[in-house]
């Protein structure tokens, strides 16, 4: 985390070529450290993201005497301490930006009875946190946040929690996550209910730790568990970063990229439906398992895009995907319509709100809608756009700048490093003329 403002200077034109390798997938990579220091032995992680967000956790869990051994800035070998070994951190546990983070931990040191309050910064001081603190509560957790349902959250130790019947109101895979990790614990089994499929990392990796755990349609239940077996993690690329690649290649004439090592779980990799439902020419090559998940070397070609109705049942499976998309529709023939959106108001910004303020300062017609936006697209002119510190806005206006007439200039970029570190010496290494300035 850093107070550095950082200017993104992007000049307009160019094309993306060749190989572009993206760092290690943030959710898988969270999981994995979480997963391996509650485990019986030692787990060797490997593609790991060492992203703030990502060493948020690890920092946390360092601070409950969970040791780590680095083999490079992406390997590591995690020392498990076993289910019952995390110790009360002496210091708040500070997450800085990363809502993953902090929902999945909170689920997570309520069942193993850590006493610890859990702090971030600004952006993450304001995100909802009822969703995780009222179905922990119904499970016996002593878990209690702000007045209104914010940071700081104050964790004690309870009686051991019991296991839960919960028909979850979103479908957030940190609701999700956060309620299956405290189910480790509970004295029986918890069944979840999402209303819709979202991203089913945790269930994988839960299952390769040896946890008994079951998925029906959208029900998905756990049995509590004695152990976890220590399991070596592969992570692959990250599907999220690599979309703001994909959408840059589609919209840059000239370009043809390979994004080797993607994951491309059906349950995270509906940003490829969509594009291609624009038109986006996407080949998925050399299609593979790692480490209990889909993977694929991703070919991304420049096409011309057209205007669509997003299908409302792809939104949760694409949710981090929607600034990069936007951009795409910003510059489609016709409109693009996205509804049933309204969690992307509380993400790392109003990411509606956002998108519409940037994509209207590049000239484009958009009427934000309180869940989704409706987008014209037409042609970016250049200016100055505000990234309101979230990286996915900032990486996504980036990429406009591969079709702009004009130089695109975005605010408070330092938050990039929270899930893309390199994204600038990446994206320029690909092909966009892109520099920072740093005040
Ligand atoms: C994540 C789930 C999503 C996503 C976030 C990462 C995860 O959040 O937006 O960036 O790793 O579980 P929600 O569960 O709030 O939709």
């Amino acid at each position: 985390m850093t107070d550095a403002n950082v200017i993104f200077h992007v000049e307009p034109g160019g094309s993306l070529r060749g190989m572009v390798h993206v760092p290690g997938d943030k959710s898988i990579s969270h999981r994995a450290l979480m997963l391996a220091a509650i485990a019986d032995g030692d787990s060797h992680l490997s593609g790991f993201l060492p992203g703030e967000d990502t060493l948020a956790t690890q920092r946390a869990l360092a601070s409950m005497s969970v040791a780590f051994e680095p083999a490079s800035a992406t390997e590591l070998v995690v020392k498990g301490v076993g289910m019952h070994g995390l110790k009360n951190p002496g210091t708040p546990l500070d997450m800085g930006n990363s809502g993953t983070s902090t929902r999945l931990l909170a689920g997570l040191l309520a069942g193993a009875g850590v006493d610890c309050e859990i702090i971030g910064d600004a952006s993450l001081m304001r995100r909802p946190m009822g969703r995780v603190i009222e179905p922990l509560r119904e499970m016996g957790a002593d878990i209690s946040g702000s007045e209104d349902q914010t940071l700081p959250l104050h964790i004690r130790p309870s009686a051991r929690l019991s296991g839960i019947r919960y028909r979850m109101p979103v479908a957030s895979a940190q609701l999700k996550s956060c309620l299956l990790l405290a189910g480790l614990y509970a004295d029986g089994k918890s069944c979840l209910q999402q209303p819709a499929p979202s991203r089913d990392h945790t269930e994988r990796m839960l299952a390769a730790f040896g946890v008994d755990i079951h998925i029906n349609n959208n029900e998905i239940c756990i049995e509590p568990a004695a152990r976890l077996r220590a399991t070596d993690v592969s992570i692959p690329a990250d599907i999220s970063s690599a979309a703001f690649f994909m959408v840059g290649a589609l919209i840059a004439p000239g370009s043809d990229i390979i994004l080797p090592g993607v994951g491309i779980n059906p349950t995270r990799s509906a940003v490829i439906d969509i594009l291609r439902q624009m038109g986006g020419r996407i080949t998925l090559n050399s299609e593979r398992s790692e480490g209990g998940e889909p993977v694929a070397d991703i070919r991304v070609e420049t096409s011309d895009l057209h205007g669509i109705d997003i299908p409302r049942h792809l939104v949760p499976i694409a949710i981090d995907e929607f600034p990069a998309i936007l951009v795409a529709a910003g510059v489609a023939d016709g409109v693009t319509r996205l509804g049933g959106a309204e969690e992307l108001r509380v993400k790392e910004s109003d990411r509606i709100a956002a998108m519409s303020a940037g994509l209207d300062r590049l000239g484009i017609q958009v009427e934000p809608r309180a869940d989704g936006m409706q987008v014209q697209g037409g042609i970016f002119s250049g200016g100055r756009i505000d990234s309101h510190g979230d990286h996915r806005i900032a990486m996504a206006f980036a990429m406009a700048g591969l079709a702009a007439k004009g130089r695109i200039q975005i605010e408070d970029c330092a938050n990039v490093a929270t899930s893309f570190p390199g994204f600038m010496d990446i994206a320029r290494q690909a092909g966009l003329q892109i520099s920072a300035e740093r005040s």
